[in-house]
This record gives C-alpha cells, structure tokens and sequence, in this order.
C-alpha cells in the first residue's frame, strides 16, 4: 500500500466517524517564540484544551507536520544510524474536544489497525496508565485484545505531558512488534526491547499542570491521540525500517545517483541521515524558518550542516542536498503543496548554505585534526576550542562531539555553553520575550465569551471587562470585544485609550494570546476591578496609517512577483504606522531599475482608486481562486480575502484601506540583504512618504543655493568641482615643491661654512619628498655643498642627507644617515650623494642631528688636511 493511500485511508476513516478534517498547522510557530518547532499535532490545539479558544469543531481529524531535533527519545546523532527516528515526521491523529472521550478512541484506535488495516494483533501489545484501571477495562470490553497484552506503566511511559506545565493526562500505548521472531514475544520487551514500537497514543487529556507542580482538572475532557506515520507505512507493507517505505525510497535513489556510492556504503547512514534531514529542512524553510545563529535558525544549521558532513563521507564535495528537493515534492508535495509553492526558495537556500559551508569545513576539519594530534588518547577538547570551531568555523556542537567521538575523544560542553552564553548576552540586545503570560494572574470581572473583534468596521465600542491582570502600573485587560486590532500577520497591534467616569487606562499595544486578545497598557487612573464597562476607543489616525501601510504591502508583494518573477514570496513583513517592511525570497540585490519599476506599479494601482475588497470563504476555495497564502500562515477553515480588483489577492486578517487611492503615494526608501536568499524592502506611503520626499527636495534646495544653480545643473556642477579641485591640488603640489626649493635657496646663503664647503643642518617641521628636497638642494648649491635635513613623518624621526657630486668622496651620504639612524633607534641608507634613514624616537631627532652634523664636519675636516 503506498503512503499516499495510507495517509488517505486514516483521514477517511475519521471523516466517517464525523470529524472535521484540519490543515496541519506549519512546522514554525511564528507566533510563539516559547516554542521553536511543532513537535505534536496538539500544539495548533493547546488553547482549545485550556478553554482558552473554541474549537472549529467537537471532532477534528488532522497529519500534522512535526519537528523532533533533541530531547531524550530523539537525539539528533540517532537519527540516521537506526531506522525509526526522525527529525521530521508525519503525526496522524484525531481529536475530541469535550465530545467523546476513552471508549471510542480505544476502540476506533483498535478497529482501524486491526479491521481496516488488518494488521496481525498476535504482533499488538497496549499499555495503560497504572492508575487508569477504566483504560483497562474499556481495551479489555470493547476490543479482542487478550487481557495479558495489557501492560500497566507509569507516570514515565503513560502520562502524557505536552511540557513542564500545560494540558495532560493519562494515554494508553499501542506497540507492535516488528521483530522476526513472533513466537517469542514477551511483555518484558515493550518499552525497552526496539524490536517492539510505539505506533500510536492515545492520550486522554484531563488536567493542567500548573506551575507548582499540581494538577488542576481542565473545564472538559479530550482526546488527542498520535500515531506515527511513516512506521505505519512501514508495518503496513512489511518492513522493519521507515526508510524502506515509498516515503524514502526514491530519496535514498537520488543520493545514489547523485553520488555514486551504493545504499550499503557505511551501513547507508550516510544515506538516511541526508534523507532524513532533507525532509525537516524543506519543511522548515517552506513554512519561513531560515539557517542562522540563533534558536530555530541555528538549529537549522546544525541540520544542514550535519546532513553535509555526512555528504563528504560520500565524498561530495560540491553541493548535492538541494537536488533531493524535486524527489521530495514527488513524494509530499500532493499532501503539503507549500513545498511545491516554495520550491525554488527552498533549493536556493539550501544550496547557498551548503555552499558557505563547503567553504569552512575544510578550514575546520583541518583544524579539527591538529586540535586532535595534540590530544592524548581519550583527551578532551576544550570548551574554547569547540566554541572556535564553532563561531569561526561554523561547526555545529554536535558536529564536533561526532568528530570527537570518532577518534575517542570528550568534548567540554559546559566550557563551550560558556562561551556561548558569554557571546549571546553580548550580541543580544533587546529580544526579550515580554508577552509570554502563563504566570499571569487574571482576576475575572464578568463572565461570556470574550475577545469578538469588532475593529474592521468600528473604531470604538462600548465593551464589559471580561477580566484583567495587574502588574504596577502595567495593565493587561480582556474585554468581551474589541475595536482593537492584535498584533498578527505582521500588522502591529493598535493603540487607543480605555475609559469609563472613573477609570482611564491608556492602551500601548495590543495582542493575542490563543484566541484573547489583551490590551496592554497603562492605569493612568481608577481602578479596573471596580468598573465593568469601558468605552474602548483606538488611536484612529494611527491606524490609518497602519492601514495604508498594510494595503501598499500588499501592492508592493503583487508588484515583486511582476517584476522579478513568481519566485518571489513574502519571508516576513512588518506593517506600522510609520513605515513597511517587506522581507522578499530572491537573490540578488534588486537593481535601481526593477526598484524603480516596482515602485512605478504600485503607484500606477494607486491612482486607479479601487476600493479594496474584502471577503471571508473557506480556505480551498480561496487559494483555487488563486489568493496568496503566505509562509507560516496558520489558516482556520474560514479565511479572509483582500483583493485589489484586478490586482492582488491575499489570505490576510489585516485592516486596509476603502480605497488604494487613500494611500497617495508609495515610495522604497531601502532595499538590503537579509539573509541568503531574502532581501528586505523598507517603504512609505502618505504623509510619511510626501515627508520623505520633502526631506530630499530640501537636501537638494541646500546644495543648489550652496553650489548657485539649478537642480539640472547639479551633477555639472559638482563634476566642475571636483575637477577644479584636483587641478589645485595639482597646483599646490608644485608650489610645495618651489616653496622647499626657496627654502632651501635660502639656507645655503645662511648655512655654516667649512672650509670652501658649505653645511646645512636643519629641522623641518613640515617637509615635502625628502629625497626630493635633496635633489633641489644639490641642484641649487651645484657644488662643495652638504646638507642634513631633519624631519617628522607619521609621528617618526626621519634624516635626510644630500652631498653634491663633488663631495661624495669625503662624505659618504649614506654612510652618515646609517650612523645618524642609529642615533634615533632605526637605520637607513642610500646612495653617496642622497640618502635617508628613519628613527623610533622624535625625541632623539635634535640629538641624532647634532651627531651627524659632527660626523660631517670631521670628514670634511679630514679630507681638507
Ligand atoms: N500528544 C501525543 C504525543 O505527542 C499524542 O505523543
């Protein structure tokens, strides 16, 4: 059976049973930075369970993508050596939110593996919370398994918990055993012996851990049960490892091909270490994540770089991973069409980052090997070493410690987190996280459903105070609903005031948390406990602004794709009142062409004053009616439609403009790299735009008065001005140069005389080419002259001596300023008739002068007697 039916036949099987089929949310919780990747199909569904949020229905069915890179079951550097874990994996699963409850998820669960799937249930074994007596009782009632392959565990197999606080309960196991040898099963082998594997979990979802440690009873009861894809499809079609099934296989073909070595070639963990990591990759990087040195980014590094590591061990030196992207959007992409609408971005980025990597990891391997030949035998590498590895090398942790470990040795992990912190606290600067809220203490003021987000047709409302948290001055309000708009889909959350007679808070920003929105802002007086009702009333010039912004963005993205091609999709965008950002996929830096062109299209939208449309539809029907869905969106079963007739067409939550006309002008104002493969778009529109331009137009009225011309003539001018400039310099050069000559004119007629011969020794404070100055003095004296010039350049001591022809038998010139540099702590030398040398010290320089004058008058003197 291949995958693709399989897949199929699980989803079916609930939808008969009355589920509600739901997206699987991205691998990437954008929203939530507590979180860096989707590990279970519950986290789209975590405010559901703590009645934070309604479901869209009592009974969903879903396969959701997840992301599983640490944690004591899935150690990266296992992935790829056995033939089960993963990096990325696929979690079947169906749900209740306080409908049905453990019968029917046993007996489903039961009814699925072994009627449908007809798999054999002398291979099955359940395991059951020990305290869950009535999990035991249901499995042993409503299914035929015998009572002896009912295991009791505890809390460590079969209490499920989603992290160290949050919804949880009990779950019961299903395990197969998929070793050769069924005759010999036994129950000691469940949850220690690999041969037995966990399929599926059911976990009944009761409690809420709370911070302390306690468990508090949730408001309902619910299912969330997982089951494990790809071993599924493995077991289903009779194979022991994952990567036998059509989910791998034409992967584990590719690499083949595309390296040469045959699928045995190191027992083939090279092979299933690439395609494994390949798989997370794309997933990651389609849903927005990109590799870098931080959290989620980094991690996809240390993916990447692991994965190309291996590659080198198939002796692949060149970039290859990106190749494995087609096969995969083979296998996947009818299931997860955003790998084939990114397709093109996620090759590109893989391949650049394999690129800059093959670039260090030779540097680094060499390195690597001499740290290692001054290791003794089971030595340890330091935590510096491994943190130089890894800042200047790009060497992933992990990646050293497989190095490491390769030729016996330990790597000093905490020295290396040392290190990392100490690089982390200096190059974080203001990423604190400030809205994560589980420790909040809210005190309820009425009860009802809260939050309706009433703010895309009114500015202000009259609202009731659900409930409110208190911290200082610092105030978190919920209300029934809301004229405000929460920060999401890039668009910043609005500002406005909340009042009542005797109460004003000032809000300052606004966001979600689940599906509450929270105006958080300022008591400025009252007291929020004593007032039920509020006029909530937003900041309107500011969100005018915003929506502006948020509808140029929009123009702007449809403009991108025109311009540069259909590659083009937004990586991430910021819409504020005063400016957008729109972060792009694309290569290369935009040229001022396709900027001003772009920019051109958006304008031209502009002047056509469409009134913006907006619709709400169900999600197929939207992206078939060809709307932009956007990377990491998570999109519920209704959506809503931004169209600019005859424009664009957008899944978007935002607010917009009536008309694009409102918006007036449009103007980039920056374009940069931001990461390989995005480049970022900065821009303004209205007011802020015409500012901008003003701003300019006053620049140039600056430099036409200060250069006396029109604006045309501007570049003229300035040409003009930089030629003069240069002739002068030009002309100052040889008036420097007459100016010396006049100097030095001068000194003859005032230097001492020895004999017939005439010495000059001087100092010059500013002197032009000594050996220059020596030319113009030889040439000026022509004959029985000497002179010994001192100067300062760079802050050194420098000597110059010049004989004229005639003399340089008695003074060698060279000989002196060899003699005279020495004085000053250096040296020099040169020709008999013009040399110079260069000291250290300045302060020597009157000294060394004096010396030398000396030295000359006693060989005058020698060559006269
Ligand atoms: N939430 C359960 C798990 O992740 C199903 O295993």
């Amino acid at each position: 059976m291949t995958s693709k039916e399989i897949r199929r036949q699980f989803l079916d099987f609930f939808l008969e049973k009355e589920h509600t089929f739901v997206r699987s949310s991205p691998v990437v919780p954008l929203g939530d930075p507590t979180l860096l990747f989707i590990n279970a199909g519950m986290n789209q569904f975590k405010p559901v369970f703590l009645g934070q949020s309604e479901p869209v229905a009592p009974r969903v069915v879903n396969t959701q993508k997840c992301i599983r890179v640490s944690g004591k079951h899935n150690d990266l550097e296992e992935v790829g050596v056995d033939d089960y874990h993963h990096t990325f994996f696929e979690m079947l699963g169906n749900w209740s939110f306080g409908d049905y409850y453990k019968q029917e998820a046993i007996q489903w669960a039961w009814e699925l593996l072994t009627e449908v799937w007809k798999i054999d249930k002398q291979r099955l074994w359940v395991t059951i919370y020990e305290e869950d007596d009535e999990a035991g009782e249901l499995w042993a009632k409503f299914t035929d398994i015998p009572d002896e392959r009912i295991l009791k565990f505890g809390t460590k197999d079969n209490f499920w918990e989603m992290g160290d606080t949050g919804p949880c309960g009990p779950c019961s196991e299903i395990h197969y055993y998929s070793g050769d040898d069924p005759a010999h099963q036994s129950a000691s082998g469940v949850n220690r012996d690999p041969d037995y594997r966990e399929i599926w979990n059911l976990v009944f979802i009761q409690y809420n851990r709370q911070q302390d440690g306690t468990l508090t009873d949730l408001p309902r009861r619910h299912v969330d049960t997982g089951a494990g894809f790809e071993r599924i499809v493995a077991l289903l079609n009779g194979h022991q490892s994952n990567y036998e099934t059509d989910l791998f296989i034409p992967l584990l073909r590719q690499i083949v091909k595309l390296t040469g070595k045959p699928l045995d070639y190191k027992a083939g963990v090279p092979h299933r270490v690439i395609a494994d990591h390949l798989r997370m990759l794309s997933f990651s990087i389609a849903d927005g994540a990109l590799p870098g040195n931080e959290g989620r980014g980094y991690v996809l590094r240390r993916v990447l770089r692991r994965a190309a590591r291996f590659g080198r061990l198939l002796e692949m030196r060149e970039p290859f991973i990106f190749e494995l992207v087609d096969p995969l959007i083979e296998i996947m992409g009818e299931a997860f069409p955003e790998i084939i609408d990114k397709k093109a971005h996620i090759k590109r980025v893989i391949r650049s980052e394999e690129i800059s990597f093959g670039e260090t990891l030779d540097r680094g391997l060499e390195i690597f090997a001499r740290l290692s030949a001054e290791l003794k035998p089971g030595g340890t590498i330091t935590g510096k070493d491994a943190f130089k590895l890894y800042d200047t090398y790009g060497f992933p942790l992990d990646l050293t410690q497989l190095l490491a470990r390769e030729k016996g040795f330990s790597v000093d992990i905490s020295g290396f987190d040392e290190c990392m912190q100490v690089q982390r606290e200096r190059a974080r600067a203001a990423g604190k996280f400030t809205r994560i809220d589980d420790e909040r203490e809210w005190t309820v003021v009425t009860k009802g459903p809260a939050s309706e987000f009433i703010g895309y047709e009114q500015t202000s409302v009259t609202a009731t105070i659900r409930k409110y948290a208190q911290s200082g001055e610092q105030l978190d309000i919920i209300l029934d609903k809301t004229p405000f708009y929460p920060e999401q889909g890039g668009q910043v959350g609005d500002r406005g005031i909340l009042k009542a007679d005797t109460m004003r808070i000032v809000v300052t920003d606004t966001f979600k948390t689940g599906d509450d929105i929270i105006h958080r802002g300022t008591l400025e007086s009252g007291n929020p406990g004593a007032v039920r009702t509020v006029e909530a009333e937003i900041d309107t010039e500011r969100r005018t602004r915003i929506r502006l912004n948020h509808t140029a963005t929009h123009l702007l993205h449809k403009a991108l794709k025109m311009v540069l091609g259909e590659h083009v999709n937004q990586a991430g965008s910021l819409v504020s009142p005063d400016r957008l950002r729109f972060d792009l996929t694309h290569f290369e830096q935009l040229s001022r062409a396709d900027l001003k062109k772009t920019e051109y299209l958006v304008n031209a939208e502009i002047r056509k004053n469409r009134s913006v449309k907006t619709t709400v539809t169900d999600y197929k029907s939207a992206v078939g009616s060809g709307a932009t869905a956007l990377f990491g969106e998570k999109y519920g079963s209704s959506v809503r439609v931004v169209e600019v007739p005859g424009f664009s067409r957008e899944l978007c939550g935002g607010t917009h403009a009536s008309r694009t006309g409102d918006i007036g002008i449009f103007k980039i104002i920056s374009e940069s790299a931001l990461a390989a493969g995005v480049r970022r778009i900065e821009a303004l529109t209205g007011d802020a735009a015409l500012e901008f331009i003003q701003t300019q137009e006053s620049l140039i009225e600056k430099v036409k008065s200060r250069l006396k011309c029109s604006h045309t003539e501007i570049p003229d001018r300035i040409d003009t001005l930089l030629e003069q400039r240069h002739a002068l310099e030009k002309e100052l050069e040889t008036i420097k140069k007459s100016g010396q000559a006049d100097v030095m004119a001068d000194l003859l007629t005032h230097g001492e005389s020895i004999g017939d011969v005439r010495l000059v020794v001087i100092r010059l404070e500013n002197s032009g080419d000594l050996k220059e100055l020596g030319d113009i003095f030889r040439t000026k004296a022509q004959h029985r002259a000497v002179a010994l010039v001192g100067a300062v350049r760079n802050d050194k001591p420098m000597v110059l001596c010049a004989v004229t022809d005639d003399l340089t038998n008695a003074v060698r010139a060279g000989e002196i300023v060899k003699q005279v540099g020495a004085q000053m702590g250096g040296g020099g030398g040169g020709r008999p008739h013009l040399a110079t040398a260069g000291g250290r010290d300045i302060k020597l320089l009157d000294a060394a002068l004096e010396f030398g004058a000396k030295l000359i008058r006693e060989k005058l003197q020698k060559a006269a007697d």
